[in-house]
């Protein structure tokens, strides 16, 4: 009888686990953009981290490089009040988002993971809203490089520019040799991203903090502006004339395939060549933007979790939370990403030599002052500031606008607020 009896309630305790398993195994609906070969397979690890957690994942990828749209999709689920659980939010949007109240604070499970003494204070600070953690990173991008593909160089005989004063000689040698010089895809943020290039390669990482960062007045109408306008003039004469509304990762294709020798992008260009087997030192090379040697233009993707009321729903976030943190998630993802991981202790002995390369120049710039945020990677100025001036950019590079005219309507984009 009292056998019978502890049986029975052993198997009520039993179901009791059970159920109480099952009512934790939370879903968690994550807004990102990762949509191309290489971002997929790298988001797809964090799919499998949490379903090992026990949680469901809830994909909600909106595609369009750069998040624009993502970013635009996930302002209407917030105002109907069906915020995701997760999305992917960075740089100083993460205080927009915090001054709304809507950010879960994260700063427990912070604490317990030790998150201040593994991430470096340009990462941490950025995750902070009021001192608290309301946003976890991922990674590292580095934004000024140059994809480079030596096959092409080789055979227009050209030498890889190292200045922009080098860089029309090299072109025009890969345009006389049938090959499409810059790859590009003509889409604000792209156009944007190799101007923010070009300006930190002719003014220097100091101009660019002034110019870019502080949105300096006589930064922004100085001469030097001027010459980058001229420069990136320059640049628009050597991409090909389909490059209109080209997504970003066919324009990496391109220099994959040969058909192009170059294009300026963030090192997630670098898990499209890893996706396609391809090895750097090899099959194509990583470059520093010329001008740019030892600079570098940080751009940290990192996720954000909405207030929600169910305690489900808090462990699944936390559970992300701890999931992007681990060591192997950020090895994994990074190997696939093209960036570096946000943690400093992750071993960085089977990354690549453009990732190490990326570290100890990551590492260096932040003690030289020459690391500086990408503002068209939404890094350095609020986002309705970043995208006055992104405007200016590409109506500039889209018109025959001058270099002058330019500068003023820089200058006059920079006061948005
Ligand atoms: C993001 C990257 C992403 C790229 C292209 C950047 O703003 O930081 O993670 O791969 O856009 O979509």
């Amino acid at each position: 009888m009292n056998t019978i009896r502890h049986k029975t309630k052993l198997a009520a305790a039993i179901t009791l686990a059970l159920a109480t398993f099952s009512a934790q195994a939370a879903e968690v609906e994550v807004l990102h953009w990762w949509t191309s070969g290489g971002e997929a397979k790298s988001v797809a690890e964090l799919k499998k981290l949490m379903q090992a957690k026990g949680d469901t994942w809830k994909d909600f990828a909106v595609s369009g490089g750069g998040g624009e749209n993502a970013m635009t999709v996930l302002k209407s689920r917030v105002v109907a009040g069906d915020p995701p659980t997760a999305a992917q939010i960075k740089g100083p949007s993460i205080q927009e988002w915090g001054a709304e109240g809507v950010l879960a604070d994260l700063s427990s499970t912070a604490k317990a993971g030790n998150w201040d003494t593994l991430l470096p204070p340009v990462v941490s600070k950025v995750m902070k809203y009021k001192g608290n953690y309301v946003a976890v990173p991922v990674n590292v991008h580095r934004v000024n490089w140059m994809w480079v593909n030596p096959a092409v160089f080789n055979k227009a005989g050209a030498k890889v520019p190292t200045t922009w004063a080098e860089f029309p000689d090299a072109a025009d040698k890969l345009q006389k040799a049938g090959f499409i010089a810059v790859a590009h895809g003509g889409q604000p943020w792209q156009d944007f991203t190799i101007f923010e290039s070009v300006v930190l390669g002719v003014g220097g990482p100091e101009f660019y903090q002034k110019a870019m960062v502080d949105l300096d007045q006589t930064a922004l109408k100085s001469a030097t502006m001027t010459k980058a306008f001229d420069t990136f003039r320059t640049v628009r004469k050597y991409v090909d004339k389909d490059f209109s509304g080209r997504d970003w990762n066919l324009a990496t294709q391109m220099v994959i395939q040969g058909k192009a020798g170059m294009q300026f992008m963030g090192d997630w260009a670098k898990g499209e060549f890893t996706a396609a087997g391809k090895k750097p030192g090899k099959d194509y090379l990583c470059v520093d933007v010329p001008g740019t040697q030892g600079d570098f233009t940080f751009n940290i993707d990192s996720f954000v979790m909405f207030k929600q009321s169910s305690s489900d729903a808090k462990k699944g976030q936390e559970d992300l939370a701890n999931a992007i943190m681990s060591p192997s998630f950020q090895e994994t993802f990074n190997l696939n990403k093209g960036s570096i991981p946000a943690r400093l202790d992750v071993k960085m002995d089977k990354f690549d030599d453009c990732a190490k390369k990326s570290n100890a120049d990551f590492v260096a710039s932040s003690k030289t002052g020459s690391l500086v945020p990408s503002i068209a990677h939404q890094m350095a100025v609020p986002a309705a500031t970043t995208g006055a001036i992104q405007d200016v950019v590409t109506q500039f590079f889209n018109s025959n606008m001058s270099s002058k005219q330019a500068v003023e309507k820089l200058a006059s984009a920079a006061k948005t607020q």
